[in-house]
């Protein structure tokens, strides 16, 4: 069979990594995908340094359009991320019929739906394994291993650069700001690295299992989005201290009342495999109820770990790409006509365990009054830490666990002890999961 042709757009980290390790396994490949798998051009602006990491094996182009518009193209693959450019180019392959692989995680979260309707029509695939948790299959272990489960949740640490970060925090007691110029200083994170420490790069991977897990539309609009710049290196200390670790995780899970879709710092028992993920790796459990709990671990950026993802996309089109479309694996694990309507539910409705921190003065009854208003609210206490004042201080803290409730019920519990003259400042709220 002739070798299936690709195009590059972008020749970057990744995808200068898909080169080498497509031509470093290029025999081990073929015979895996029943055919080659050639890349014969790529596009980038800067072309003296695409020719350079090419070697001169393939047509180097300055403009995009060149190779989505290119009659002898099977495959395009869009590494040149955000949702300008890179949506126009990923729309017009798909018009010209090719098939795409991207790792672009934030176009398909927010224009998923309108990419795959096109791709559908046009009977060409849309691969996006690189999208989510870099190396780790995580997409197809969701969309076709665990095939047979009813998916109950997914949690992951989906952001290498803030796992990074809570890690360094933790072992070494480090507030957020120095570890973050630590991060850019190694090139942990970027120079501009609101994406990662705002949450937002982990929200786009959680919308997309979210679609696979549960066969809902992508849905980045409805994802609740908290990052840890907020995060008080006290917190990562008391919570330690409690048995617990504080992670950046990105959470999809199924209720009676709909989909909790949510990306927030949480508390997670340090006893749990997933606790331990430390540095810039990255991990997702999914919970099926056939299978139970399953852990997929590994990193999540760089140049061959992403490109590792990208080659097993393009092998798996080398091998349908003569299938009948309506026989592919769907795009989003369940048959286009089979979504479900099923709604991603707002924070209020939410239900969680929660970690509050309160300031409060020590005096008589304190404590009394604020176990009454939880009381009240009908949440319950699961543990209790409280911090003898400081030397000269009149005020100390309390560290609460509750047991799982409603975020509106916790919400107006913090409105009322917020409202008591004996605490002071805000209370410091985080989520809490046990993940069992
Ligand atoms: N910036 C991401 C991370 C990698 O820190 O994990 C690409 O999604």
């Amino acid at each position: 069979m002739k070798p299936i042709k690709v195009g590059l757009l972008g020749i970057g980290t990744v995808g200068g990594g898909t080169f080498d390790v497509l031509k470093r396994n290029q025999e081990e490949i073929r015979r895996r995908a029943g055919r080659g798998i050639e890349i014969v051009m790529v596009a980038d602006l800067n072309t003296a340094r695409a020719t350079e990491m090419t070697g001169g094996q393939c047509e180097v182009v300055s403009d995009a359009n060149t190779v989505v518009n290119h009659p002898d193209i099977d495959i395009v693959v869009e590494l040149i991320g955000g949702y300008g450019i890179a949506k126009d180019l990923v729309m017009k392959a798909i018009a010209n019929g090719k098939h795409v692989v991207t790792a672009n995680k934030a176009l398909l979260a927010i224009h998923g739906t309108e990419i795959f309707r096109a791709a559908q029509e046009k009977g060409v695939m849309v691969a996006f394994e690189a999208a989510v948790a870099g190396g780790i299959p995580i997409i197809k272990a969701l969309r076709e291993g665990l095939s047979a489960n009813r998916i109950q949740w997914v949690a992951g640490i989906i952001n290498g650069t803030t796992n990074f970060i809570l890690s360094e925090m933790r072992e070494k007691g480090l507030d957020f700001g120095t570890v973050l110029k630590e991060a850019q200083a190694l090139g942990y994170a970027e120079a501009d690295p609101t994406f990662d420490i705002e949450g937002i790069d982990a929200a786009h991977k959680a919308t997309l299992m979210s679609a696979i897990a549960f066969g809902i539309p992508v849905q980045f609009d409805r994802a609740y989005v908290e990052g840890i710049t907020k995060l008080n290196a006290v917190d990562i200390r008391y919570a330690e201290q409690l048995g617990y670790r504080i992670k950046l995780l990105g959470i999809a899970r199924r209720t009676d009342a709909g989909i909790e879709l949510r990306v927030h710092p949480t508390l997670i028992p340090a006893k749990r495999l997933i606790a331990n993920v430390e540095g810039a790796m990255n991990a997702v459990l999914v919970q099926g109820d056939a299978v139970g709990a399953t852990l997929y671990y590994g990193k999540g950026a760089g140049a061959e770990p992403t490109a590792s993802a990208v080659i097993a996309d393009l092998v798996d089109i080398a091998r349908l790409a003569t299938a009948d479309p309506n026989h592919r694996v769907p795009y989003l694990a369940f048959q286009p006509d089979a979504m479900a309507d099923i709604p991603v539910l707002p924070m209020a409705e939410i239900t969680s365990s929660y970690y509050l921190r309160i300031r409060v003065a020590d005096q008589l009854g304190v404590l009394a009054d604020i176990t009454r208003i939880l009381a009240d609210a009908s949440i319950s206490i699961d543990a209790m830490l409280q911090k003898e004042p400081g030397e000269g201080e009149s005020d100390t803290d309390v560290i609460l666990l509750t047991h799982r409730c409603q975020e509106k019920q916790v919400d107006a519990a913090i409105a009322r002890i917020e409202a008591m003259t004996t605490v002071s400042g805000k209370i410091n709220r985080i989520r809490m999961e046990s993940l069992a």
